[in-house]
């Protein structure tokens, strides 16, 4: 484990990765960053624009470089974007960054979160419930496989997933006290 002190949230679309976030970089009075709204700041357009302009592969270039950029940060709360284990160079990336928590939930769950915004590219389709679907399963081992821990937050609030992160980064990050 690297011995920086930040908290790396990745999973699914819908996961809760930014809300959660939030939650508990204001809890423990750590920095916030969310890796998505870093490459709307440095394109200066949204994502579903990125994705239309230039294509998916340029914005996973993007979001390569995004995570790169962060590698000076300490005790920081770092949401990623959903895609960003489908490259698995990023893996090392994100497991130097610090300790990694994959946040997932039921394909309902995250199908009924999702479908209260318009804005994920990868979901305007002709049947975004079976592209759920297939993207989960897809890249069920990438989270796996680039996570130090996976909490399902199906039947948790925000506050109580966030909690659940607080309590698995100080035992694996070996915080005795309040950080
Ligand atoms: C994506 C997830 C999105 C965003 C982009 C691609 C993905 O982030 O990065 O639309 O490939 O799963 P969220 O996980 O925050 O929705």
């Amino acid at each position: 484990m690297t011995t920086r002190e930040n908290i790396v949230l990745i999973g699914f679309m819908g996961s809760g990765k930014s809300s959660i976030g939030r939650i508990v970089s204001k809890s423990i009075g750590f920095q916030f960053v969310d890796t998505d709204q870093l490459i709307v700041n440095r394109a200066g357009i949204e994502i579903s624009d990125i994705f239309a302009g230039y294509g998916e592969e340029h914005f996973r270039l993007m979001e390569t470089d995004a995570i790169a950029s962060l590698a000076h940060l300490n005790r920081c709360v770092i949401a990623t974007g959903g895609g960003i284990v489908v490259k698995k160079h990023n893996h090392i990336l994100l497991r130097d960054l610090g300790f990694v928590v994959c946040l997932t939930a039921s394909e309902d769950i995250l199908f009924e979160r999702v479908s209260r915004t318009n804005k994920r590219p990868l979901l305007h389709t002709e049947n975004p419930r079976a592209a759920l679907h297939d993207l989960f399963t897809a890249r069920a081992d990438l989270y796996a496989a680039a996570a130090h821990l996976t909490i399902d937050t199906s039947a948790l609030s925000h506050e109580e997933s966030a909690e659940k992160v607080i309590s698995a980064a100080r035992s694996a990050l070996g915080w005795n006290k309040e950080p």
